[in-house]
């Protein structure tokens, strides 16, 4: 959600704390700004928009202060404008705050403080938090004990650094259910909400568990609960370079995620197929093997694309496996008073591993004594670290708020997933191989399809940039692919656009076909091509316009279609992870034509770590 940075060391704070926000802006992008100690107080600047204002305001400033405080904003509470951007401060105007998360009892504090007659200049329950931490400061002359109390009083979550004036050798940190990593380099230590503001100045990195701070000097770093029992900190070495956070000569980030599937899917498979028998290899699984060989039911769990993933893993699991699978958006899954036996296996899937939503349900999961299990990019998560094991996707930072490569990559888990839950019971290893082998391939095909298709809906993106809505069918498992080809165009493009069960059309979405509805049909040649054919022709006789994904050379759905896109031929389960990639450069290229901003769609964030 919402990006942190600190930084303390020797070098000068200002344009590391800025490019640090450059880096996390993907995480929230509505307002931005920046603490550090100056001539005895504390120079702050913050500001609605985007972290380029903020470094354009302080472009001329040269100041030397060695340590600070930056945090970019995805609004929660109080609009965005700049008296409600961060940091915050206390009343003596010393103490500054960044924080992520929600301080749900801000109230009930406020209207303390009040009482004692502070004043607030904010909307923000941020704020409430910093005052209420100066209050206690006042109080005990001790930064790190009045941390520590206001943080043990506080209900919700956060990820938050603190800095004074008073201390322009200390910066504390602290986490419970916002992440927090602590860079280790030289003599300084960078904190941040996520590694790809870190990555450029170390690869040392140590993750901040619930409930635990960080008090950190030049010298060296302590870590211990809030209520004040040390810990140790466990050093990891971040896995991604550079270069996989930057854009590589791609206008956009979303762009160069998408070109990236090939690699991507490609990493997520390697070491794991075991092509000669037939049989896949996931070491995260080994320690629930039995439990999986045992389960009668799975039980996916996620939002957003990551729910489409899921969904497609329902048909692929249910197929070869012949395992009962359901799929829950995490934010239903919480509240239902889930029924659980022991035998069912949850899994949750998210690409950040932060999802507020999806972590709750893993707890609550947990909480009910099903093993749970997760499909996780980022490493070291709070779902990774949550779980009782899992896979990773390995797909990389994903940067871009629309996921692309992330989704693909979750797919390739679920089918490596599928055949391996498939050969613990029926499958034959003949006809595990098949898929196995077929999936070694798609790499390529991957490619092939970014090469064909990428002009193709370029051209049909700008015949239909100016559409009110997009209607996205598809059937057995290319429908999920319609919800998300359907996801991928309003989040970046704002055009309406749903996706439905091709056969469902009639109940319904009919009604809205004309000569101006342009309609997604996804029919590739399957086992139920010939009945989406005769949803093409319903559509055709309504004057629709039909953008067919259809298997190349296939006649007959072409001379249905308005315009064509071919993907290769597969085996027909395994169509999805092809017949994606040009739904998503269709909302890309519309999203471009109609002027809008790409990586940074409004009014969403990449990880929601907010109910
Ligand atoms: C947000 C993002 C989506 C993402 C969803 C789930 O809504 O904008 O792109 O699919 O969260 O995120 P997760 O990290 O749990 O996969």
């Amino acid at each position: 959600m919402c990006g942190i940075v600190g930084y303390i060391g020797h070098r000068r704070a200002l344009p590391l704390l800025l490019n640090g926000l450059r880096r996390l802006e993907y995480r929230g992008y509505d307002s931005a700004g920046i603490a550090v100690p100056h001539g005895g107080g504390l120079f702050i600047a913050k500001r609605a928009g985007t972290v380029a204002h903020l470094a354009a305001m302080l472009e001329h400033l040269n100041l030397p202060a060695t340590m600070g405080i930056g945090h970019t904003r995805w609004a929660t509470h109080g609009e965005p404008i700049d008296r409600n951007a961060h940091p915050h401060t206390d009343a003596t105007g010393r103490i500054a705050i960044v924080h992520n998360g929600i301080i749900e009892n801000h109230a009930i504090l406020k209207a303390k403080l009040l009482e004692d007659g502070y004043g607030f200049v904010s909307d923000t329950d941020t704020e409430v938090l910093a005052v209420f931490i100066g209050a206690l400061y006042q109080q005990y002359g001790d930064l790190e004990l009045a941390v520590r109390t206001a943080l043990s009083e506080v209900e919700g979550t956060f990820g938050l650094v603190v800095l004074s004036a008073d201390h322009p050798d200390l910066l504390i940190a602290a986490r419970r259910g916002s992440p927090i990593v602590i860079g280790v380099g030289d003599g300084e230590y960078i904190v941040a909400s996520d590694a790809t503001a870190i990555v450029e100045y170390t690869r040392s990195v140590f993750y901040l568990s619930d409930d635990e701070m960080a008090v950190i000097t030049r010298a060296g770093c302590q870590t211990k609960t809030i209520e004040d029992i040390p810990t140790s900190a466990q050093l990891l070495e971040l896995e991604f370079d550079l270069e996989r956070i930057e854009k590589g000569g791609f206008p956009h980030f979303m762009l160069k995620e998408i070109y990236e599937q090939p690699t991507t899917f490609r990493d997520a498979c390697r070491g794991r197929l075991l092509l000669q028998e037939g049989n896949v290899k996931l070491g995260g699984l080994r320690s629930v093997e039995e439990q999986l060989r045992q389960a009668r039911r799975l039980i996916f769990t996620a939002c957003g694309t990551s729910w489409h993933a899921a969904l497609v893993g329902e048909y692929w699991i249910e197929q070869l496996a012949r395992l009962p699978v359901e799929v829950e958006y995490a934010s239903e899954f919480r509240y239902r008073n889930p029924v659980l036996y022991p035998d069912d296996i949850v899994i949750a899937i998210s690409q950040s591993g932060e999802t507020a939503d999806t972590l709750a349900a893993v707890r609550e999961a947990k909480l009910r004594g099903a093993t749970v299990l997760g499909i996780v990019n980022v490493v070291g998560s709070s779902i990774a670290r949550e779980t009782d094991a899992g896979v990773y996707i390995h797909a990389g930072p994903e940067i871009g708020v629309a996921s692309t490569k992330a989704f693909t990559s979750q797919l390739a888990v679920l089918m490596l997933l599928a055949l391996y839950l498939g050969r613990m019971r029926h499958l034959s290893p003949t006809d595990a191989r098949e898929i196995a082998q077929e999936l070694a391939r798609i790499p390529e095909k991957l490619q092939y399809v970014l090469d064909t298709t990428a002009e193709l809906t370029r051209e049909i993106a700008h015949l239909y940039a100016h559409a009110q809505n997009f209607l996205y069918l598809g059937r057995g498992v290319n429908f999920p692919i319609a919800l998300e080809g359907a996801l991928k165009m309003k989040e970046i493009s704002y055009i309406h656009a749903e996706g439905y069960p091709a056969a469902e059309m009639k109940h319904g979405p009919i009604a809205l076909i004309d000569e101006n509805m342009p309609v997604v049909v996804i029919v590739p040649r399957d086992e139920l091509y010939e009945k989406v054919l005769s949803n093409m022709e319903e559509i055709r006789a309504r004057r629709g316009k039909i953008i067919a994904i259809v298997t190349e050379g296939d006649v007959a759905a072409a001379r249905l279609a308005t315009h064509v896109i071919p993907i290769p031929e597969t085996l027909p389960l395994l169509t999805p992870i092809l017949s994606v990639v040009p739904l998503q450069l269709l909302a890309y290229y519309t999203a471009v034509e109609r002027g809008c901003n790409v990586d940074m769609p409004r009014n969403l964030a990449k990880s929601v770590t907010v109910e």
